[in-house]
């Protein structure tokens, strides 16, 4: 399989590129900083015959044909994108800058769906293939501090449903991932203080991104919010509180 990751530089992206590679796919990254190669893991990534990177900004549109080029040039076509890629900005709304609101909006939103453009062509070109956008349980919630991630991933995943429904003819499946906060290989270095094991561990993300790369069933238009069972029933409840608050509220005044 030929698989397309933007963000790999680190975290879960950089685990998924080990990963597939490791499975002997063929995986093309994306990120602006090149992987560093003091690291083992990196160097077993840049050693890896089945994996090649391009360093750039999905927010340039000249780096993100070249990359897609470059993808096509060493893979010979793209079977899975997945976008991965992020700016994770929590500031509170007038303490966020015009221009990181655009940085935000346009790493975690417009510059992926104009990704999930270019690459569409050569989907179809393929006949068929699957786009996997990594949105999070932030774009179901709201809190003070995500007036700028929270609308981005909420953007994701209302893009990434109203695509599934135009593409499902083409047979490409497009699905959205939404997590709550979980532990990579690389947070768990640079955040030592964090309790990890009270959190999602990045290997659940990754078995649910397999189920679906690796499904024989169409599987699309779906959002797989990784909630725990409690936070599940919590957040149904709360939806139909809402509903019953407009009919009161509105409907029934
Ligand atoms: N970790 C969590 O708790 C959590 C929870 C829910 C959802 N998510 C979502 O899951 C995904 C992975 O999360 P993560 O924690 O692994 O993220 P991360 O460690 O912050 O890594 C983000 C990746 O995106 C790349 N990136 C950022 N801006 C870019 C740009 N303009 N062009 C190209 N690449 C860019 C970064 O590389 P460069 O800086 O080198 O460009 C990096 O490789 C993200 O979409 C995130 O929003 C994460």
């Amino acid at each position: 399989m030929n698989i397309f990751i933007t963000g790999i530089s680190r975290g879960l992206g950089k685990e998924l590129a080990l990963h597939y590679t490791g499975l002997g796919h063929k995986v093309f990254g994306f990120s602006r900083s090149a992987l560093d190669n003091q690291k083992n893991e990196n160097k077993k990534l840049i050693d890896s015959k089945n994996f090649k990177y391009y360093t750039g900004s999905i927010n340039i549109d000249s780096d993100a044909s070249a990359a897609i080029e470059e993808a096509i040039k060493f893979m010979g076509s793209i079977d899975v994108l997945i976008n991965n890629a992020a700016y994770k900005l929590f500031k509170l709304p007038d303490e966020i800058t015009a221009e990181e609101y655009r940085e935000s909006i346009d790493t975690n939103l417009t510059s992926q769906i104009i990704l999930c453009n270019k690459v569409i062509p050569h989907l179809i070109k393929n006949g068929g293939g699957k786009i996997i956008n990594m949105s999070s349980n932030a774009g179901m919630v709201s809190y003070e501090g995500g007036t700028s991630y929270c609308t981005s991933k909420a953007g994701f995943i209302s893009y990434s449903l109203s695509l599934a429904k135009y593409l499902k003819d083409k047979k490409i499946s497009v699905n959205v991932i939404s997590p709550p906060t979980f532990s990579t290989g690389d947070y768990r270095t640079t955040r030592p203080e964090i309790n990890h094991t009270k959190l999602l561990q990045s290997e659940k993300v990754i078995k649910l991104i397999d189920y679906i790369v690796f499904s024989k069933k169409f599987i699309t238009g779906k959002n797989f919010p990784m909630f725990k069972l409690k936070t599940l029933i919590k957040y149904s409840v709360l939806k139909q509180i809402e509903f019953l608050d407009y009919l009161f509220q509105f409907r029934l005044k």
